[in-house]
């Protein structure tokens, strides 16, 4: 696991984009994996800005997003599928009939969760998932208990999302759906590259849990310390509580140009 303590939202921006444009200059039809939530935001405005630069396309790639609340209406605007849509996938040149997430609104949800991980194996992988982590240390939508080798199904969100979401909801956690459909844990560690954003003194117990606690469904994000690679994009605040986090500030100044991402 590579740890990039950052100087903040510029450095986080730049060093997503460039990991999404690296992959697609190499692999122009390669599956992205897209994440919703404030974390990866600042990444997204800056591949909208250099796709409008023409420095980047997508035109050829794919995406897969992560997860999907249960039940909201199709033109809901905390629809997943129309959240990724305005943050990100309407403003660069990907083709929308090659974004996929699962479907919350599938009469048969269990049918609906083969399909999607059929969708994903079918399409060659995800080549690079994007990560937000909850303060629970969730990923996608996996709060703590979940299998540790789980796939596609639905979740029950817990009380804590719920609070947590509420800001999306106008403030009230009743308004946040109390399913909803997740790309298992397996799932996610599947995609050949994940790339975990995180932000704030309140994500701080959770990447002090990802990079160095022990592996445990209790923090579902633990289980990225048995992916091969998993770069972690962190500020100062969310890496607050890292043991050892002068190395990590060390390894990454020490690293050859060549090898960033
Ligand atoms: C939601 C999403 C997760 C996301 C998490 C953190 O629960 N399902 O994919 O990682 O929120 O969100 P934020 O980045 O807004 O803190």
């Amino acid at each position: 696991m590579e740890v990039i303590i950052t100087s903040g939202p510029q450095e986080i921006a730049s060093i997503g984009a460039d990991a999404f444009c690296h992959l697609v200059d190499r692999l122009p039809g390669a599956v992205l994996g897209l994440a919703t939530g404030s974390s990866p935001l600042t990444i997204y405005d800056e591949i909208a800005r250099r796709c409008d630069a023409g420095e980047v396309s997508f035109a050829q790639a794919s995406a897969f997003t992560l997860d999907e609340y249960v039940g909201l209406s199709a033109d809901h605007p905390q629809r997943y599928r129309n959240v990724i849509a305005a943050e990100l996938t309407d403003r660069i040149d990907i083709d929308p009939a090659r974004v996929n997430g699962p479907d919350g609104l599938a009469d048969d949800i269990a049918a609906a969760c083969a399909a999607y991980e059929a969708a994903i194996a079918g399409a060659g992988g995800v080549d690079l998932q994007i990560l937000g982590i909850g303060t629970d240390g969730h990923i996608a939508f996996n709060e703590p208990g979940s299998s540790l080798a789980s796939r596609t199904r639905i979740k029950t969100l817990t009380a804590q999302t719920r609070a947590d979401n509420a800001r999306f909801f106008g403030d009230d956690p009743d308004a946040v759906p109390q399913h909803c459909l997740t790309q298992g844990l397996a799932t996610i560690m599947s995609a050949r590259h994940l790339l975990l954003v995180a932000t704030g003194r309140a994500k701080s117990e959770a990447i002090h849990h990802l990079v160095e606690g022990a592996v445990s469904a209790m923090w579902p994000a633990t289980i990225l310390q048995h992916h091969p690679k998993v770069t972690v994009l962190v500020d100062a605040a969310a890496a607050s509580r890292l043991a050892l986090s002068d190395y990590y500030r060390e390894t990454y100044r020490g690293k050859p140009a060549w090898q960033h991402i």
